[in-house]
C-alpha cells in the first residue's frame, strides 16, 4: 500500500478522521482503500475551492472516507443491512452498497445526516441542495485513478452544481445508450437537477 496515504496531503492525516481510515482500510481491500483515500483528497479539495465551512469541510472529508465502507462485505451481510427494494438491487446486489455503508456507520453511532446521505448518495445520486454529497459523487467518479472523467474534476473545481449536473447527465445517457435501467433515485435526482437548471 502506498505511503502517501497517511502524509498531511490525505484526510487521515486529521485527528478527527484518522480512527475511521483505520476501520475502514480494515474492512475494503488494500486497492479500495487507495481508491477511497484518492476519493477523500480529492472532495476536501473540490470542497476548499466551493468555499465551504470549516464543519462542512469535516463532513464531506468524513462522508468521503466512508462511502465504500460497505462495498467488499460479504454479499449475505450487505444484503442483511440493506435489503433489496427494486427490481434493479435484485439483479446487481453490489448497488445497495451505498445504503448499506450507511446503516452500517449508523451503527458506529454517525448521526450526521449530510454525512449518511452521501454515503447512500455515491451510488444512484443526491440532490442539488446536498453541497457534501455532491462533491463525494464528483470525487467518486473522477478521482485521478480511474483515469476519466478530468473534465468534471477541473469543472468542480469552480462551478460544483454544473460538475455535478454533467456527472449525472453523462452516467443516465450512458446507462439509457446501453439499454440498462436506470434507477428511480438516479432518474428523480437528474430531473430535479434539469428542472434547477
Ligand atoms: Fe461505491
Amino acid at each position: 500500500m502506498s505511503d502517501t496515504i497517511f502524509t498531511v496531503n490525505s484526510p487521515c492525516s486529521r485527528p478527527s478522521i484518522a480512527p475511521y481510515c483505520e476501520r475502514v482500510r480494515q474492512m475494503v481491500t488494500p486497492r479500495r482503500f487507495e481508491h477511497i483515500v484518492r476519493v477523500a483528497i480529492l472532495a476536501e479539495a473540490i470542497a476548499r475551492a466551493n468555499e465551504f465551512s470549516r464543519d462542512e469541510l469535516r463532513a464531506t472529508c468524513l462522508a468521503a472516507i466512508l462511502h465504500d465502507v460497505a462495498r467488499d462485505l460479504p454479499p449475505a451481510e450487505m444484503l442483511a443491512l440493506a435489503p433489496p427494494r427494486t427490481e434493479l438491487e435484485r439483479e446487481h446486489p453490489l448497488s445497495v452498497h451505498g445504503r448499506a455503508g450507511r446503516r452500517l456507520v449508523e451503527q458506529w453511532g454517525i448521526s450526521d445526516k449530510r454525512v449518511l446521505d452521501a454515503i447512500e448518495g455515491h451510488v444512484f445520486g443526491v440532490s442539488h441542495n446536498n453541497r457534501i454529497g455532491m462533491a463525494v459523487y464528483i470525487a467518486d467518479v473522477s478521482e485521478p485513478g480511474r483515469g476519466v472523467n478530468d473534465e468534471i474534476r477541473e469543472l468542480a473545481m469552480h462551478n460544483l452544481f454544473r460538475a455535478y449536473q454533467r456527472a449525472l447527465d453523462a452516467k443516465v445517457r450512458y446507462l439509457q445508450a446501453n439499454g440498462k435501467a436506470v434507477h428511480p433515485v438516479t432518474l428523480r435526482v437528474h430531473q430535479e437537477i434539469c428542472d434547477h437548471t
